[in-house]
């Protein structure tokens, strides 16, 4: 039997209970840094050693934490469903807790990729990039994130996986950050959304959403093992 698509859009709530802060949240990362600071082309331009400093200590911290229970959840529902998950994350967590099919819109943390050509994209070992590391062209590599003001190129690949859902869910993202927040757009009409998030409803002009007011990890369980006892 061909089994149902479920696209999942996840953002950085979905890693908060892993010890990953958010970014919007009171407390979150851009209380602590300006984003003008560290996540633009200007910023790499004017301050590069605050850039590549900023994402060394992300990317340090995330050899320090673990999937959680959301995660784990995600990566069961492939048992009964065709699942896509489109995260905002540049953390691996999707990945390590066994999902299979996970397209990052906003770049990979463990990536680093040459500053003259975009195609030259290398895993980083441990977690460390130095000012020096140069790619094969001879250029300084930089952290494989889409900064702001930067294109988003996995976009248009996620609008047509988005196009064709089944079921939509969407977890843990405050939906502030355009393009990602303008897919919800392109999941066709009549088909059930569900979006779990312990904040309050930022998707208010999406109609007929399932709003599960809860933390990533305890209401992801839940609602996969509803979706799981509906395929059967
Ligand atoms: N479980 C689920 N959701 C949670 C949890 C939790 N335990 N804790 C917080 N949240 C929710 C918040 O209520 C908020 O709605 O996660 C959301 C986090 O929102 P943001 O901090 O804005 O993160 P995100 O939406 O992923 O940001 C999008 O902005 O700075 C950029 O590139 C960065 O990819 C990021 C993008």
């Amino acid at each position: 039997m061909l089994k149902k698509k479920i696209v999942v859009l996840t953002g950085a709530g979905v890693s908060a209970e892993s010890g990953i802060s958010t970014f919007r949240d009171s407390g979150g990362l851009w209380d602590k840094y300006d984003i003008m600071d560290v996540a633009t082309p200007e910023a790499w331009a004017r301050n590069m050693d605050m850039v590549i400093d900023f994402y060394n200590q992300r990317r340090k911290q995330l050899h320090e934490v673990e999937p959680n229970a959301a995660h784990y959840a995600l990566a069961r529902l492939e048992e009964k469903y065709d699942v896509h998950i489109i995260t905002q994350n540049v953390d691996d967590l999707h990945e390590r807790a066994g999902s299979t099919n996970v397209l990052h819109l906003h770049g990979e943390l463990k990536k680093i990729r040459s500053s003259v050509d975009e195609n030259l994209v290398y895993e980083l070992e441990g977690w460390e990039l130095k000012k020096g590391d140069t790619c094969e062209k001879g250029s300084q590599l930089r952290p494989h994130i889409v900064w702001f003001g930067e294109p988003v190129p996995m976009i248009p690949k996620a609008a047509e996986i988005t196009s064709t859902a089944d079921i939509y869910l969407i977890i843990g993202t405050s939906l502030n950050v355009y393009p990602a927040a303008g897919l919800v757009d392109y999941v066709r009409s009549g088909t059930p959304i569900y979006l779990i998030d312990p904040g309050e409803i930022h998707a208010s002009n999406i109609s007929d959403i399932n709003f599960i007011k809860e933390k990533a990890g305890t209401g992801t369980p839940k609602l996969v093992d509803e979706l799981l006892k509906q395929a059967n």
